[in-house]
């Protein structure tokens, strides 16, 4: 284990990871209006929506409309998760800069989430890998449930290896672990980095916590150690896969950022702007979201 980066890159994916689970819809001009302050923080990237089936996120149903209409920022990629062929066609109509895969380590989460086995889901990944990087796209590898599946239990670091070296073989720029459930302890993460980090260069690796249990901080802390400097995290602590029974949302991105500025880390990010940002999608879904600095903040 080394020391700690100097400077950690943020992706924000609270209008796709965040809103995929609320049962309250949130307005079309809404979620323009919230991306486009997102794109005014300092983020690099924003996961602006999802172009799956919109029977399976209606709460996404808008991504064409949301990514024809928010304003870009020249220093923002925007980016969003994309399943299949159909999913490509619409995201590249919309103007993403990038394309998010996904798929799961655990046969029973995969086909709860994409209705396919792990065997049936790779040419369909490799068809819009291939076809985004034509079409000059960053394309990133989701993987999910890379620590515990909601159905299968415990995953072993071995198992998530050939989901991997299959992504990276497609042609994926990067990958994005998922700790889906958010039910990982870092004694899970060192075991996957130890495995992960003998196989492919840091740069490429990119975690995602689901923050259930209260441990993200404290994974996102043991990976750094190891030298990831790429983090997924949600604004507020929105979040969630309906698809994983249990699952609540990402690691807020303003805890995230509390930790990283306390510990003297550059992140590029404006606490204020991300907490004003928090606060608007606070009103529209009427609930207090559970990011702790948010709360401590008393606003
Ligand atoms: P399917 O039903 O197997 O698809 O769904 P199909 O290819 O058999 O097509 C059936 C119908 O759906 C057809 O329409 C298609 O045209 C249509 P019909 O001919 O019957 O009228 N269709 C589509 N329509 C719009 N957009 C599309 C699309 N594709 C097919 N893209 C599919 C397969 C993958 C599409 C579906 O299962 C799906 O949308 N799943 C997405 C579930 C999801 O979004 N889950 C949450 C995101 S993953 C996550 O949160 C984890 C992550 O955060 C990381 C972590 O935390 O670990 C990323
Ligand atoms: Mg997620």
């Amino acid at each position: 284990m080394g020391k700690l980066p100097d400077f950690v890159q943020i992706k924000e994916v609270g209008p796709r990871d965040g809103l995929q689970n609320e049962k309250k819809w949130v307005p079309t001009e809404a979620k323009i209006a919230w991306i486009n302050m997102l794109s005014n923080t300092g983020v690099k990237e924003i996961e602006f929506s999802s172009f799956v089936h919109p029977k399976m996120i209606p709460a996404l149903s808008d991504a064409y409309e949301v990514g024809k209409r928010i304003k870009r920022n020249r220093d923002v990629t925007y980016s969003a998760l994309v399943p299949n062929r159909k999913g490509l066609e619409f995201s590249l109509e919309a103007g993403i800069d990038g394309a998010s895969v996904f798929m799961s380590v655990s046969e029973t989460h995969n086909g709860k989430n994409i209705n396919k086995s792990i065997h049936d889901t790779y040419p369909v990944l490799k068809e819009v890998i291939q076809e985004a990087k034509q079409a000059g796209k960053h394309v990133t590898g989701y993987v999910s449930t890379v620590f515990d599946c909601p159905h299968e239990g415990k995953i072993m670091p071995e198992a998530v290896i050939p989901v991997c070296d299959q992504l990276l073989e497609f042609g994926v720029d990067d990958l994005s672990l998922g700790d889906t459930l958010g039910s990982a302890v870092p004694i899970q993460v060192e075991k996957l980095l130890d495995q992960i980090l003998k196989r492919y260069p840091q740069e490429k690796i990119i975690m995602h916590f689901h923050d259930t249990r209260g441990m993200a901080i404290a994974n996102i802390l043991t990976a750094m150690k190891y030298g990831i400097s790429r983090f997924d995290s949600s604004i507020g602590g929105l979040g969630g896969c309906p698809y994983a029974p249990g699952a609540a949302g990402n690691v807020a991105t303003n805890d995230v950022l509390y930790l990283l500025h306390g510990l003297g880390i550059e992140t590029g990010v404006n606490e204020k702007k991300i907490q004003e940002a928090s606060l608007y999608i606070q009103d529209i879904l009427g609930k207090t979201l559970p990011s702790r600095s948010l709360l401590a903040s008393g606003e």
